[in-house]
């Protein structure tokens, strides 16, 4: 690959921009100082250093979020915040994008890469993800409301979604439940508790796959994912 794309890749600016890194000897290749922005860099082989710094060349970013409300799980929108404003633009020089949409007030567990592939396999309906969210529900959810689930609920648009697993953590004037779903469907868990005449007041993706939201994120915040947790996602693809 030519020096100028790596870097430019890499986050160090347009290629016009890193010409001028070479002209201020910012950047050694195997310990020589490049000049020319054209050469051919082998990024297995080569050591390419940047102000001191060794770049490890990397094409993929896997970054887990946990997503705040009030922002659009989308790359762009015309009128609000989205999920890609909230990264470093470091980050955002990968063109990252969202694996699945999480609503606007939804919070939680997103995914963000720009590995078109594991998104893919994340999102097919063939693949079966299970995905678990908390949620708050207006009213006493019940056992009856566990039976429907495991059958199967009829949405208002006639649609009869995959069984799910829903298990009642406290129930009252506000029951607290979390929900195992294989599919997603837009708005599916909101939709489901309508279905049973029920209201979402409150909902958080908890896991994807065998990805666990970190708890130590705090709203908005977000992190690189293990190479642990990358690993699991690819294999169960
Ligand atoms: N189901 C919903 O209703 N909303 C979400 O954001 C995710 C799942």
């Amino acid at each position: 690959m030519r020096l100028d794309k790596l870097l430019s890749n890499m986050g160090f600016g347009s290629r016009k921009e890193v010409k001028l890194l070479l002209k201020s000897k910012a950047v050694e290749v195997n310990g020589v100082f490049a000049k020319d922005v054209s050469m051919h860099v082998d990024t297995n082989a080569d050591q390419i250093v940047v102000y001191g710094e060794e770049v490890i060349y990397t094409e993929f970013i896997y970054l887990m979020m946990n997503k705040p409300p009030g922002f659009i799980s989308a790359t762009e929108d015309k009128h609000d915040e989205t999920v890609i404003d909230l990264l470093d633009p470091l980050d955002q020089h990968f063109k990252p994008f969202p694996v699945g949409r999480l609503d606007k007030d939804t919070e939680g567990l997103l995914i963000l890469t720009n590995d078109g592939h594991l998104s893919h396999q994340l999102l097919s309906p063939k693949k079966h993800v299970p995905k678990l969210y908390f949620a708050k529900i207006e009213g006493r959810v019940t056992e009856e409301d566990i039976r429907k689930f495991k059958e199967g609920v009829t949405l208002e648009d006639g649609y009869f979604t995959k069984p799910g697993t829903l298990t009642i953590l406290s129930s009252g004037e506000e029951s607290e439940i979390e929900l195992t779903i294989m599919e997603g469907k837009f708005h599916q868990v909101k939709r489901m508790f309508q279905a049973v005449g029920k209201r979402v007041t409150y909902l958080k993706r908890m896991k994807m796959g065998t990805l666990t939201l970190d708890e130590h994120l705090a709203l908005g915040e977000y992190r690189p994912l293990t190479s642990t947790e990358l690993l699991a996602l690819k294999q169960k693809e």
